[in-house]
């Protein structure tokens, strides 16, 4: 089984989306750790609860962000994770870390990337009117929300919606997606291989899920 670490600097809702779908069996993965970047990320406490081990390493405390990154790394490598995961870590991460984790470190963003790269991503779609939204999992390059897309889900954007409206029903994708991503990285179907995401063209490896209005959220 593939260990995992767990980057967060918030609520960490995708984060108990990974570990739910561990608990559930449907991910060979484990979870080795899970870290912050702030002791009140709210998802601390949920790893906790879930019997995962916790550590934080706040920004605050280095003068640098390379000095930063290479505390977080040390934390990180100190789990000895084949795989890393970003899941609201609200740090960029600079050149030599993300070459470090070369083909192990991803990240969910909430837009159909290359649309609305960081920030607000929520209200930019509504701003700019547009009728399909959605989140991205990719793998992570030095350049901030890019890099090789391996899954997206799409949906509607509906009248009458706000950014909360709209958010959650991006965010009830989100938890499908990253357990799905994390699974086929498990499961050795997904590879980043030469800027592009190699995936086992099994049934049901397909990196697009369109999720109808009907179907939630
Ligand atoms: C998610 O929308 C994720 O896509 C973005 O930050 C948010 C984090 O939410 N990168 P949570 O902490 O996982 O609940």
């Amino acid at each position: 089984m593939i260990r995992v670490v767990i980057l967060i600097s918030g609520r960490g809702s995708n984060m108990a989306s990974l570990l739910a779908a561990v608990e559930a069996g449907d991910l060979p993965a484990r979870i080795v750790g899970v870290l912050a970047n702030r002791a009140d990320a709210a998802g601390l406490a949920s790893a906790r609860a879930s019997g995962v081990p916790t550590g934080v390493v706040d920004h605050r405390q280095y003068a640098s962000r390379d000095a930063f990154d290479t505390a977080m790394a040390a934390a990180i490598d100190g789990f000895a994770p084949d795989l890393v995961v970003l899941a609201g870590f609200m740090r960029i991460l600079g050149e030599a870390f993300v070459r470090h984790y070369q083909g192990r470190l991803i990240n969910i963003h909430p837009s159909l990337l290359p649309a609305f790269p960081g920030l607000h991503t929520h209200r930019r779609a509504l701003a700019e009117g547009v009728r399909v939204h959605g989140c991205t999992v990719h793998f992570v390059t030095a350049d901030l929300d890019h890099g090789p897309i391996i899954v997206q889900a799409a949906v509607p954007v509906v009248d009458g919606d706000d950014e909360a409206t709209l958010a959650a029903r991006v965010l009830a994708q989100e938890h499908r997606v990253y357990p799905l991503a994390v699974r086929w990285f498990a499961e050795s179907r997904l590879r980043l291989g030469d800027g592009r995401v190699l995936l086992d063209a099994a049934q049901d490896a397909t990196g697009a899920l369109i999720v109808p209005h009907a179907a939630g959220v």
